[in-house]
């Protein structure tokens, strides 16, 4: 197993691949542009995301947002890609003058799986091993995970590893052909999380 070094992402301090009992996770690579592309291009797989590009040009143009690679986590099951994850880490609110003891202490989780590969318990089985990353490997205090409320299979998926509804907003959030809908948030804390591991120190 190697330890990629890559001091401008957190992400560069988990020892990758990481393996499930069926899946293999790994950092994004800029050669993941096609492989992602292949499920992206489906209508129904951007309906609910952000960006819903119609060529892979377009497609191209969101994969190579500054940063953006640095965030993702490709999903193999027997060498194929069928999905990805991906972590932004933040700070928390804190208090001014503990700011530093809340510096990249939570993060936001997002996936996108193809769909040919739906139903069988892969988005949880991958998103289950983030958590672990986060928890164990990241030693976040908290993570979250948001979606539109009518986009059940991610918000039930965030339900299936534990995540606790923790918001509902009424109409605060303006999708492409709905209009002004619902949003609901989720978080699972590291003391609830990655099999009930206590918090991490950071009071120093
Ligand atoms: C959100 C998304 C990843 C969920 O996919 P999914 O196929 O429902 O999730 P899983 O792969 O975990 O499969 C779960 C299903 O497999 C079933 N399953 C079978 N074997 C399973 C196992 N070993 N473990 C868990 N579930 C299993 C579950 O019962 C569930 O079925 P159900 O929906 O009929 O209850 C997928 O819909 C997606 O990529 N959507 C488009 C992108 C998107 O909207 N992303 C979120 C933006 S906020």
């Amino acid at each position: 197993m190697t330890v990629q070094g890559d001091p401008c992402s957190p992400l560069g301090a988990v020892g990758w691949p990481v393996h499930t009992a069926r899946l293999l996770l790994r950092r994004g690579t800029a050669e993941d542009l096609a492989r992602t592309w292949a499920f992206r291009r489906h209508e129904s797989v951007g309906y609910w995301l952000p960006n819903s590009p119609a060529t892979i040009e377009e497609y191209r143009a969101v994969f190579e947002s500054p940063g953006r690679l640095a965030k993702m986590i490709m999903v193999e099951l027997d060498g194929a890609v069928i999905g990805e994850l991906m972590i932004t880490v933040a700070d928390a609110w804190a208090q001014a003058e503990i700011v530093e003891r809340a510096r990249g202490a939570q993060a936001e989780l997002g996936w996108v799986f193809d769909p040919a590969h739906a139903g069988h318990g892969y988005a949880t089985e991958a998103v289950r091993e983030l958590i672990r990353i986060c928890f164990t490997d990241l030693r976040l205090h908290r993570v979250t995970a948001n979606c539109f409320a009518g986009n059940e299979a991610s918000w039930r998926l965030m339900e299936r590893v534990g995540m606790r509804r923790e918001l509902y907003t009424v109409r605060e959030s303006l999708h492409r052909s709905e209009g002004w809908i619902d949003g609901v948030g989720y978080a699972l804390l590291a003391d609830e999380g990655a099999g009930g591991r206590s918090e991490p120190d950071r009071s120093g």
